[in-house]
């Protein structure tokens, strides 16, 4: 079978390589691949910035947002021939972590929790793969290829879960969100803000393409002044972050409503300096009461949340998002991004 593979910490190190077609383990599901989406994580492995090879490889299968069709399935196990799946990321560490022995492996405290197709489990783009019934997901097959959208959908569900956690400290109607960022994971944030019945705004550069139209087409407002204007304007109660862009992150802290909740969703590339008033900062989240969160992944739960925001959303509206679709060959394109980009996705 062929994979996409790179060697970690290398540029340009990305190929399609002939493997030996996996053999399923007790346990396992045999998946043929029909889709893999592409994101910004997977640029960076590509790039050589991120990702770790299986202990004992030199080379890393790429590829966590999956999408593929059953050929085999244990007897017993919900799966069938023919089912749609997704493949889950992360696998829990093997202390385990309190977190990771309560199935919040999302949570992982100690960092030692492992990820298919980016730290040191093989991912999802090759033509056939396996995953553990446990961590595989059924997709509605009124879906079709749009399941493809099931594991930036989880990590979204995550990120609004966490807002609502963090929210219930206190009285909480939130009226206004802003979301930074109108890629796929700013895209689907905004699908579940306004499935919460929320005013939803979006901020990104571009004013033209795609982005303006899908905002606009899911009832919110597209916005592409700077964060600042935008969030001195409308002072949201719930920011987030999908961008990773310093500037922006600057921007969503300092404005905010009152009890404002920030959460960062984008991983930066480290290194970028940019100043930045942490007194003011400081000031403002401490006597509003503010809060700042990070969120990574998605734990099982998530992926039910995602399930069922995407069988809610408009179909059309979710293949707007897909706006490339790459075959497997031609990845170095896909791996490449376009201004009209939102969603990449590689094809078998
Ligand atoms: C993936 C997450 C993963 C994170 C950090 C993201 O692109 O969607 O599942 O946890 O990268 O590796």
């Amino acid at each position: 079978m062929k994979a996409l593979t790179v060697l970690p910490l290398t540029a340009g190190s990305a190929r399609v390589e002939d493997r030996p077609d996996p053999v399923p383990a007790a346990g396992e599901l045999l998946v043929e691949a029909v889709a893999l989406g592409v994101c910004g994580t997977d640029r960076e492995i590509a790039d050589g910035e991120y990702g770790w090879a299986p202990p004992g490889a030199d080379r890393l299968v790429l590829g966590h947002e999956s999408l593929g069709r059953v050929r085999t399935a244990p007897a017993g196990s919900g799966f069938a021939e023919g089912d749609l799946v997704a493949g889950v990321v992360r696998r829990p560490d093997p202390v385990p972590c309190g977190a990771c022995a309560r199935g919040e492996f999302d949570m992982c405290r100690n960092g030692k929790y492992t990820e298919r197709g980016i730290k040191e489990i093989d991912g999802y783009a090759s033509e056939l793969w396996t995953v553990e019934t446990a961590y595989a997901v059924k997709i509605d097959k009124r879906l079709g290829e749009l399941g493809v959208l099931m594991e930036p959908a989880s990590v979204v569900a995550k990120a609004w879960d966490q807002i609502e956690h963090v929210g219930k400290r206190s009285w909480f109607e939130p009226q206004r969100v802003l979301v930074t960022g109108a890629g796929p994971i700013g895209m689907l944030a905004a699908l579940l803000g306004v499935q919460r019945g929320l005013e939803v705004h979006v901020l990104d550069r571009v004013d033209a393409g795609p982005k303006p139209a899908a905002v606009a087409a899911l009832g919110a407002t597209y916005h592409s002044e700077s964060a600042r204007e935008v969030g001195e304007r409308l002072r949201p109660d719930i920011v987030i972050e999908a961008t990773g862009v310093p500037e922006v992150i600057a921007d969503a802290l300092a404005h905010n409503a009152e009890y404002g909740i920030v959460c960062l969703t984008g991983v930066s590339t480290a290194g970028r300096k940019i100043h930045v008033d942490v007194g003011g900062a400081n000031r403002d989240i401490v006597l509003e009461n503010d809060v700042v969160i990070g969120s990574v992944n998605a734990n099982l739960k998530h992926y039910a949340d995602a399930e069922r925001a995407l069988a809610a959303a408009d179909p059309a509206w979710l293949g707007s998002l897909i706006t490339r679709r790459v075959q497997l060959e031609d990845y170095a394109t896909a791996l490449k991004p376009e201004p009209d980009d939102i969603k990449v996705v590689l094809t078998f």
